[in-house]
């Protein structure tokens, strides 16, 4: 990244936008690469003390550069070959005269070995700059320069006698910090307990989930239900289950590719996200959900792009984990085809994404969910992109048995005087959240009349409960339809009919 940095700055290009918080690291970096040839100067703006040469103190400021126009105008009128970093200009490129300033600066640069670099938290180009400019995501810090981090915070404690394999976890834990955000998580680390070892891991990976969740796209989940939770859906549970193992060094070694991810279609509320919420404690990996809703935002160009390359960069830094995106068909939703309705919005998000799936080494596995398929664009589903498929079909009578006695259990304690069978015959057609609602409904029914529910009850609430699968039956068939010939059956019973037919 630094030499794409310098490449960039050689080749004289003229206007960087650098996404980064870490303006330290970042200037830097700068500033070693203006120590090559040919040798620059570098000036640093920020809207506090106009521009200041880099290295120099703040009472060196040229004068009357406190305004983005007149630091831009001093920077056009510079001679010698230099490097301009303007902080936090975001807040500013909406004004007319600021934009039409830098344009006039990128003119006036050719052949002059000169290079302003936007340097900023966010990215936030305005249309006039879009051509012009070269957009680069600061990356975050390697294990690297995180055990600079380390050793520094080790000193202090005189502990740097820890094994290999502790300095490894606590790197790892801080792994999708910047270098700020590592230095406080181990700082609390070692004032919590006084030392940092390997109990001291913990500490570490809860700060960085505090830190995950104020980034507000991406969230930690954490899923009590283990995959008992689930009643039937057995071939899915066995694809996952022989998989558990998937993520090791022993697997590796085996010779297995890592799985890529999967896709569970299906009837609304038959168990997909509770699913796919499971797998985290199945597998022993950490569960991060990316909500497609909050990675748009129209605000600025590019904006939604950098929300999702973000989002997707602080996965990976956490990886192996699994991640979850639940409903994409809402997000993707048109793909390509909806160009016209938000600028090609969705359909670049689409483009990034699939690349990305397409191209990552990382042990990032993603579980995607949906239930409307005609809304999947296409290239979704082509085979490779997903390890697998699944369809989630409403359940079976044997299957709505196994949900009834799941969700009984939870609410009583002994529930012998249930006759499953019966209540899995009468509610043909429901689906497992259907079950749980009318159960819910039997409750609410008998406590207002202050007493136990009964078999009678719940029979009575699903007589009074329309299936989803009635009132949108023609939807539910043609999901099912079009699943039997493109995706795998979650549950065997679909297996075995299917075998049946062939
Ligand atoms: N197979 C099942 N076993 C046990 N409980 C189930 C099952 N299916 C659904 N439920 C109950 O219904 C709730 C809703 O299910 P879930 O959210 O997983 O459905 P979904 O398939 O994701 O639906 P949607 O397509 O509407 O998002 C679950 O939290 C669970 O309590
Ligand atoms: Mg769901």
């Amino acid at each position: 990244m630094k030499e794409e940095l310098r490449i960039l700055v050689q080749a004289q290009y003229p206007l960087i936008y650098l996404v980064t918080s870490e303006e330290e690291r970042a200037e830097q970096a700068i500033a070693t690469i203006a120590q090559t040839k040919p040798q620059r100067r570098v000036f640093i703006w920020t809207v506090t003390h106009g521009i200041v040469e880099y290295g120099q103190p703040r009472s060196t400021t040229q004068h009357n550069t406190v305004s983005p126009e007149a630091a831009v105008e001093w920077v056009i009128r510079q001679k010698e070959p230099g490097i301009y970093v303007l902080k936090d200009l975001h807040p500013f490129v909406d004004s007319p005269a600021v934009t039409r300033w830098l344009r006039d600066a990128i003119a006036s640069f050719k052949e002059s070995q000169k290079t302003i670099i936007l340097m900023s938290p966010v990215q936030q180009v305005p249309v006039e700059l879009e051509k012009e400019v070269v957009v680069l995501d600061y990356p975050l810090p390697t294990m690297t320069e995180l055990n600079q981090v380390l050793s520094q915070h080790l000193d202090q404690v005189r502990s740097r006698r820890i094994t290999t394999e502790v300095r490894e976890k606590l790197l790892k834990a801080a792994l999708g910090l910047t270098r700020d955000e590592a230095d406080r998580v181990y700082r609390k680390a070692q004032v919590t307990t006084g030392r940092l070892t390997e109990t001291e891991v913990d500490i570490v990976l809860s700060e960085k989930k505090q830190l995950i969740r104020r980034n507000g796209i991406l969230e930690f989940i954490e899923e009590d239900e283990t995959l008992d939770a689930v009643g039937g859906l057995e071939e899915l549970k066995r694809w996952l289950k022989q998989r558990s193992n998937a993520f090791t060094e022993r697997a590796r070694e085996y010779g297995l590719p890592q799985p890529k991810g999967m896709l569970i279609l299906g009837v609304p509320g038959c168990g997909k996200s509770l699913i796919a919420k499971t797998t985290s404690r199945l597998w022993g990996l950490p569960l991060l959900r990316l909500d497609m809703g909050r990675v748009y935002d129209g605000s600025t160009v590019g904006k939604s792009e950098a929300n999702l390359r973000n989002a997707l960069k602080t996965a990976e830094s956490i990886s192996p984990a699994i991640l979850f995106i639940d409903e994409i068909d809402k997000a993707f939703a048109g793909g390509a085809g909806s160009a016209d309705s938000d600028g090609g919005t969705s359909s670049r998000i689409f483009g990034s994404f699939l690349t990305w799936m397409q191209e990552k080494q990382s042990p990032v596995f993603v579980m995607a969910t949906a239930n409307r398929v005609e809304r999947l664009p296409g290239e979704f589903l082509r085979k490779g992109r997903f390890d697998e498929i699944f369809f989630v079909d409403l359940p079976t009578t044997e299957e709505r048995q196994e949900i009834f006695r799941i969700h009984l259990s939870k609410r009583r304690p002994d529930i012998t005087h249930f006759d499953l069978g019966q209540l899995a015959k009468v509610c043909d057609g429901f689906s497992g959240a259907e079950i749980e609602q009318a159960l819910i409904a039997a409750m609410y029914d008998a406590f207002a009349k202050g007493r136990d529910f009964n078999q009678l009850d719940i029979i009575a609430a699903v007589k009074a409960t329309l299936p989803l699968s009635k009132t949108m039956s023609e939807q539910v068939t043609a999901l099912r339809d079009w699943a039997r010939q493109r995706a795998r059956p979650a549950a065997s019973s679909f297996a075995e009919y299917m075998q049946m037919e062939s």
